[in-house]
């Protein structure tokens, strides 16, 4: 099964698939994105990934004069040509190329990019079992900043996190701000568990509000879980009687363990599996 990239409405194979080194999502992080992942052959919450690479784009100052039609359009098409049974979708949007410089007046027509590749579902064990995070103390390029809200193709601080978090062990790296705060994952919101409600930092700790967060947000009410948003303190993380990550491909996953501390029981905790059951019918349906 073969990945596929649709350039500007070009569906090609991954390996000839080209873009000019002077696109500024190349030079600089220019660009926004958005992972989708299908259910049953069909992407999921797809008009809510379009809506945030609209705010994101409108966050650059990228314009889309064409709206998000013509990437809605290269989305479903790449994913009939790659015809796997279930795909990751990567859609992208760039500034576009122009002269070597910083500013974004130099490049006039954005790039539309999408890859289609085969799935790869997570390990069943990491569910059955929870996995371990680590705290990395940083600020976020995405925090408080220019681009705030943004999903920008600009990762570098998580990807320096993810980094440090992989070399302990961990698969995923929580960011803690210079106060102590709990932020986010790398690629994921977090929630944690404490006294029977759901707590998760708010938007205003320069946190991605995630889509898999928000359809938390949904499913606990509907499960009449309390749920807050709330700064969280690192020390909070290590009382939790249950924590999960949150993040399209992950879906809802459990944590067995802060750096290494044992979280709860040290099994993933009955809210925890309960949101997962009804995230995953839900997807399905
Ligand atoms: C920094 C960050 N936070 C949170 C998320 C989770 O967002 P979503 O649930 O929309 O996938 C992501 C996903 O990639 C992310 O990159």
């Amino acid at each position: 099964m073969t990945t596929k990239v649709s350039i500007d409405g070009l569906i090609q194979d991954e390996a000839a698939a080209m873009i000019p080194v002077t696109d500024r999502g190349f030079l600089y992080g220019d660009s926004v994105y958005e992972v989708v992942r299908t259910y049953g052959g069909k992407p999921f919450a797809l008009t809510e990934h379009l809506d945030r690479l609209h705010q994101s784009a409108a966050r650059l100052s990228i314009s889309l004069p064409e709206g998000l039609e013509p990437i809605s359009r290269d989305i479903h098409a790449t994913l009939d040509a790659a015809g796997h049974p279930e795909s990751y979708v990567r859609a992208i949007i760039t500034r576009g190329s122009g002269p070597i410089g910083l500013d974004p007046g130099l490049a006039d027509r954005p790039r539309r990019v999408v890859i289609v590749a085969p799935f790869q579902p997570l390990p069943a064990l990491w569910y059955d079992e929870g996995v371990s995070i680590h705290l990395v103390v940083t600020g976020r390029s995405g925090g408080p900043t220019l681009v705030a809200g943004a999903k920008s193709g600009n990762y570098l601080v998580n990807v320096l996190a993810l980094g440090v978090a992989r070399a302990q062990g961990a698969h995923e790296a929580i960011l803690v701000d210079h106060d102590e705060r709990v932020t986010e994952g790398a690629t994921s919101n977090l929630f944690l568990v404490s006294d029977g409600e759901l707590l998760t930092p708010p938007l205003s700790a320069g946190i991605l509000e995630g889509i898999t967060r928000h359809k938390v947000f949904g499913l606990a009410a509907a499960a009449g879980y309390p749920v807050h948003e709330k700064v969280i303190h690192r020390r909070e993380l290590l009382s939790a009687d249950e924590i999960f990550l949150t993040s399209t491909l992950r879906e809802i996953l459990p944590v067995q363990r802060v750096d290494d501390q044992q979280v709860g029981s040290g099994c993933p905790g009955p809210m925890s599996r309960r949101l997962l059951e009804e995230y995953r019918v839900a997807a399905l349906a």
